[in-house]
């Protein structure tokens, strides 16, 4: 899909926080630096903050100047500077309401964007179903008709757990159509992340194996060298499950485990993917504390780091778990038996989101048995989603010499020796897909509250049985031991966390 969007106003509430400045600022320069803008286009603002039209623009400009890879220049700033627009207020206020309302006119009528509406809540989740029904309440959602549109983004997360999710969804649905709303999980936007269905279904070798005869089992690593830096509120009350594996690792695991679906429509393929969901085994009562592991990290081995519990607004005595991995199997056709395991962690020696498919090992040795043992390795497609971002392949080739000695090589696809300049942003996808009204890259609400109903009791066990070893990593490491006898217990390892171009 690449037609242009419709002109459109982007109305942001919650405009000045952190998400607007490091993702939101730098997508939208990008794409008016490009031209893939609509011709008529603006954002609009709104927040607590008193600012000017002209210190928004401000706050906007040091964003880019932060965050852009390339810092903007004076004249592609002056460019884009006119179409940003600022309204403050609090959103308890229906006046505030009224002001935004007159000033989506006053910019339809400037600029033509036709009442086309586009409304981002990047504010704190506990405000949407008050944004969501002061909107509703102020004439300003068009729930019967596609034209002009109205639909709604909204950031993750969606609730805390299950019921929340549901409360959350209800709320929103009563004022939305489904179809209106684009729930973002940002690493759909991720081009790597999108490259997994181009590999899988625009390759014909890759399919035929990918399935419980040939992949011996599936790792997805979300790892990352960052603490929760100033996010500690938000991070106590959601942790390493509700951050990221119900949400980005899942995402992620059902785009590597999904059949086929019958077309690149955003229902085709979010249907294919909910199926994945659905069919993951759950996790219960004592199986939990078998098959996952959670950690916390500590201070790193030279003190330089702090431990979890001394950053900001965090409690002295947090329990909340830094780290996760878990093991899981999808009961299909496809995968019965495969154990797919999945990890995340902060503080983490080496920032890497990969997935490993591991193939099966030889089912015979030509060679010397004690060598087919011990020194030839299976193969081992990774996907790099970040921060090298490729496709690297293992394979075993003839060492040089009279005798058969295996040795072991790897191919490797780089984007940025195949592509010239980095990849497009995530935002950058994900709101001009909003913008076009094409939603395969957005979270549907059915998967939703399928991946929450599947951390459910992970999230409940957790919680009752807390863990008695927190800290249990050093900050700057490769994550607890006890991870490690996850996979050792199967006779498996992980992939290393290790800079791509040092040796394997
Ligand atoms: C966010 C999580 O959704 O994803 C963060 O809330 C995490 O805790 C981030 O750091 C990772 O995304 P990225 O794109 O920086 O890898």
């Amino acid at each position: 899909m690449t037609e242009t969007p419709e002109p459109c106003v982007l109305l942001v509430f919650g405009a000045t926080g952190d998400l607007p400045r490091r993702k939101l600022a730098p997508a939208l320069f990008h794409l008016h630096v490009q031209g893939l803008l609509p011709k008529g286009f603006a954002v609009l603002g709104a927040g607590r903050k008193r600012l000017s039209h002209d210190q928004f623009r401000a706050f906007m400009r040091e964003a880019c100047d932060t965050f852009c890879a390339c810092p903007p220049s004076d004249a592609d700033w002056a460019s884009f500077a006119p179409l940003l627009h600022y309204e403050s207020g609090h959103f308890t206020d229906q006046t505030l309401f009224q002001r935004l309302n007159m000033s989506l006119r006053e910019i339809d009528h400037r600029l033509h964007t036709h009442g086309n509406r586009l409304f981002y809540l990047a504010t704190v989740p506990s405000s949407y179903p008050l944004l969501v029904r002061q909107l509703y309440d102020a004439e300003m959602i068009n729930k019967a008709a596609h034209h002009p549109f109205t639909r709604l983004i909204v950031e993750k997360p969606f609730g805390h757990d299950l019921d929340s999710a549901i409360a959350l969804n209800n709320q929103i649905a009563d004022v939305f159509r489904e179809d209106q709303i684009y729930r973002i999980n940002h690493y759909l936007g991720k081009e790597t992340v999108q490259n997994t269905l181009a590999l899988r279904f625009a390759n014909a070798i890759f399919e035929p194996l990918w399935n419980r005869m040939h992949i011996d089992h599936v790792q997805i690593t979300a790892a990352e060298t960052m603490g929760i830096g100033e996010r500690g509120a938000y991070y106590e009350e959601s942790g390493a499950l509700a951050d990221v594996v119900q949400n980005h690792l899942l995402e992620v695991l059902s785009l590597v485990a999904m059949e086929p679906p019958l077309s690149f429509d955003a229902d085709a393929i979010r249907d294919k993917k909910i199926e994945v969901l659905r069919a993951l085994r759950s996790l219960a009562g004592s199986d939990v504390l078998q098959t996952t592991v959670r950690g916390q990290y500590g201070a790193s081995a030279d003190g330089h780091l702090p431990p979890y519990r001394k950053e900001p607004m965090v409690d002295g005595e947090s329990t909340v778990p830094t780290y996760a991995a878990l093991k899981v199997f999808i009961d299909n056709w496809r995968w019965q038996g495969v154990p797919f395991y999945i990890r995340t962690g902060k503080r983490l020696a080496q920032a890497a989101t990969e997935v490993v498919i591991q193939f099966r090992q030889i089912p015979f040795g030509l060679f010397d048995q004690e060598q087919v043992r011990s020194h030839i390795e299976p193969n081992r497609l990774v996907l790099h989603l970040q921060p090298y971002e490729g496709i690297s392949l293992n394979f075993g080739v003839k060492a040089p010499g009279s005798g058969v000695q295996i040795d072991h090589t790897q191919m490797r696809f780089s984007y940025d020796d195949r592509h010239d300049g980095a990849p497009p942003l995530a935002y950058e996808r994900l709101l001009t897909d909003a913008m076009r009204g094409y939603a395969a890259l957005f979270a549907r609400r059915d998967s939703v509250e399928e991946a929450w109903r599947f951390v459910a009791p992970v999230q409940k066990i957790w919680a009752q049985t807390p863990a008695g070893d927190f800290p249990n990593y050093a900050a700057g490491s490769d994550g607890p031991e006890t991870a490690d006898d996850l996979m050792a217990a199967d006779g498996r390892a992980w992939q290393r966390l290790r800079p791509p171009d040092s040796s394997s």
